[in-house]
């Protein structure tokens, strides 16, 4: 395998972050200072000019490149490398008063006045002229910079617009989705509370608090044009970048599961994955579960493009937007960087470089604190981090190889997060994945999180959890893969509707999926909180909570059954040969021990397991990369106790080449890098 890292004329893990020097400028002596701290904390690289456009166009027409100019020149006289930004995030205040439509009108058709950010229209032509046209002049003043590597596209694109433009542009999305009015009527079943469209300006955004929410599809649809508009403006603003920085990589900097955006549709126009998260470290045991969902947040974001990725964004230290903003205890930030790495990034960033003078950001963790020294604890911990990352280079562009996937839709998603039924307000969507990715993370299995697009025949095991919405596409696609050899783990609410939000016909799951997994599900009963029922599987009994389904083995064995209520002694847990695979089925929501007994079985009867041999402890885990020879593991104590395990393999850490064997002990909050090369002895 050819190592290949993201920016191979700078082989290196990218550390630094968003750097704000237009907020400085009256402040030369700082900004000669951040060179100083820049090199004292390890740093190699930063983003700018992500909120600096009126710095950089004060007046309409009239562009100030100057902080630019001495930033890019600055960063790279002392060796670093710049991401720059388009500044399309916010905007200035001579634009939003002289065109208001680059501003974002509401669910309730109310335009937003200037103010914040991430609030423009995404059809506005005027928007989008402006945005190329800055977009331009950057790409075109910088072009040769040796200091550019990358574009940072906006900053985290989310939500959607309800002007005139907007919804003028949806009805012409759904126009060639469904070619007829009378197609559109079909799938979203309208005839239901008179909703029967008999021209296409009647259609409007669906608007919880004014208009229209009864229409799944509608909403779904929505969802979808958002996604698909958002994708539109990004690929407005890299035309002019394509333009005069062929050579130069582009990004959009992602939230993980964020909702508005269906990400892998964004994801297709983009270079490479950038991704930001900030975890809330609470020095508790919850650190280990919250260790997990963060993990399968990389894990998301890499599966976009099935490559390493950049974090883009990262704390040293607090938060200030949420409702308690606490410290990372000491050892954290080192444990969560290294998690960033074990999960597929090249680089960890930070928000922010410096905290800024004033403004709603002032108090957020930062590199260099309002006392402007790097005598703090924080710039120590991140000088660490750097030197550490210089001496783990040997890791850069290898790649995570996995056997197991989850797989995980936005639309699936949506579909559920909009259906009225089960529980109303929350059907845990993206909990229940986490909670089956956490039977996963605990036994240090490497994990993609693919989509109903991706080739299903890469693993040996796909889980699919609540897979509500399958297409007559998808449900063959299933049943493909499992014919074909494949493991596929589903649960309650599979195959329910299609794509368009419309009930199969004929039981559930729909389609050949009962074939598939030889069961039918006759109901589904939502229990109260307070409720729960039980399963006994392998002379375990476990909880049973949320939701139970009443199901009929048509085909398929029953593992399990249910040991309490009316519909005790159905079945709980199935298992289906099928062609020359297996499908499994969950028919009720299980606490974690179920999950991880449950899914170790399936991994153990296909015999997939850690690259990491020892025991891992609750709160240990291991995740690897490899380059196709050598295998790296990250060993992770998030505990905040020492911990130990043992190896019956000889490792060497990659930092020191020190060999490791036998007994190992992990300091509390610990990381250990190991390497190995699976064929040689030992
Ligand atoms: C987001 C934004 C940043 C900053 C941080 C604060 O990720 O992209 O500009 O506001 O949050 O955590
Ligand atoms: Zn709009």
């Amino acid at each position: 395998m050819e190592k290949s890292c993201i920016f191979p004329d700078f082989p290196h893990f990218l550390h630094g972050g968003d750097y704000n020097p237009d907020q400085w400028q009256k402040y030369p002596e700082i900004l000669e200072e951040d060179m100083r701290l820049f090199k004292l904390a390890n740093c190699n690289s930063v983003s700018v000019g992500i909120f600096a456009w009126a710095a950089l166009e004060p007046e309409e027409g009239k562009f100030d490149f100057s902080f630019l100019d001495k930033a890019m020149d600055d960063i790279y006289a002392n060796g670093g490398r710049v991401i720059l930004a388009t500044p399309s995030g916010a905007r200035p205040a001579w634009m939003a008063q002289k065109y208001p439509e680059v501003m974002r009108v509401d669910e309730s058709r109310q335009r937003h006045w200037f103010g914040n950010r991430h609030n423009h229209c995404f059809t506005s032509p005027i928007y989008r002229q402006k945005v190329a046209e800055i977009n331009g002049r950057l790409a075109e003043r910088y072009k040769d910079h040796p200091a550019l590597i990358a574009w940072h596209v906006s900053n985290e694109y989310s939500g959607s617009c309800h002007c005139d433009l907007c919804r003028a542009a949806f009805r012409e999305w759904l126009k060639r989705k469904y070619g007829t009015l009378e197609a559109l009527n079909d799938q979203w079943w309208t005839a239901f509370w008179a909703h029967t469209y008999t021209d296409w300006s009647q259609i409007d955004p669906p608007s919880p608090p004014m208009g229209d929410r009864a229409i799944n599809g509608l909403r779904i649809d929505w969802l979808r044009f958002a996604a698909d508009q958002t994708t539109d403006f990004f690929k407005n603003e890299i035309a002019p970048l394509r333009k005069f920085t062929p050579h130069i990589p582009v990004t959009a900097n992602l939230m993980g599961f964020h909702t508005s955006v269906d990400y892998r549709v964004l994801a297709k126009e983009l270079d490479f994955v950038s991704h930001d998260s900030y975890p809330e470290w609470k020095g508790t045991a919850a650190d280990i579960r919250h260790a997990s969902d963060h993990a399968a947040r990389y894990d998301l974001n890499r599966s976009l493009k099935h490559k390493p990725f950049i974090q883009m964004e990262s704390t040293p230290s607090n938060t200030n937007w949420k409702q308690f903003n606490k410290l990372k205890r000491p050892g954290m930030h080192m444990l969560s960087s290294m998690q960033i790495l074990a999960h597929g990034s090249e680089s960890v960033l930070y928000f922010q470089w410096r905290k800024s003078r004033g403004a709603a950001e002032r108090f957020h963790g930062a590199v260099v604190d309002h006392v402007g020294h790097e005598n703090t604890r924080v710039f120590r911990d991140v000088a660490e981090v750097g030197a550490r990352l210089k001496k783990l280079e040997e890791i850069l562009g290898t790649v995570t190889e996995s056997r197991v996937a989850i797989l995980y839709d936005w639309q699936n998603r949506w579909a559920l997060d909009v259906a009225q039924g089960f529980q109303m307000s929350d059907k845990k969507v993206q909990k229940t994945l986490q909670d089956h990715y956490f039977a996963l993370w605990r036994r240090g299995i490497n994990v993609e999180i693919i989509g109903e697009e991706d080739d299903f025949s890469r693993y040996d095991l796909v889980i699919a959890p609540q897979l509500y919405m399958t297409s007559e596409k998808l449900i063959g696609k299933i049943a493909d893969y499992v014919r074909d050899g494949g493991e596929m783990l589903c649960t309650y609410m599979l195959g329910m509707v299609n794509e368009n939000d419309r009930c199969h016909l004929g039981g559930f799951p729909g389609g050949k999926l009962k074939e598939v997994f030889g069961i039918w599900n006759e109901e589904i009963d939502t229990l109260y909180p307070e409720d729960s029922n039980r399963v006994e599987w392998r002379g375990k009994s476990y909880r049973a909570f949320d939701y139970c389904e009443l199901l009929h083995a048509e085909g398929a064995e029953t593992l399990a059954v249910y040991g309490e209520d009316f519909y005790a002694g159905m079945p709980a847990i199935t298992a289906h040969p099928y062609g020359k695979g297996k499908a499994y089925y969950v028919a009720f929501r299980g606490e974690d021990e179920f999950l991880y007994d449950f899914i170790g079985s399936l991994l153990e009867e296909r015999g997939i397991v850690s690259d990491f041999d020892g025991a891992l402890p609750y709160g240990v885990t291991a995740h690897s990369r490899t380059d196709g020879e050598t295998v790296y593991v990250f060993l992770q104590n998030f505990t905040a106790q020492p911990q130990e395990t043992e190896t019956s393999r000889v490792w060497r850490t990659v930092e020191d080449g020190e060999p490791v064997s036998g007994r190992i002990a992990l300091a509390p909050y610990g990381t250990l890098i190991l390497a190995r090369k699976p064929g040689e002895p030992g």
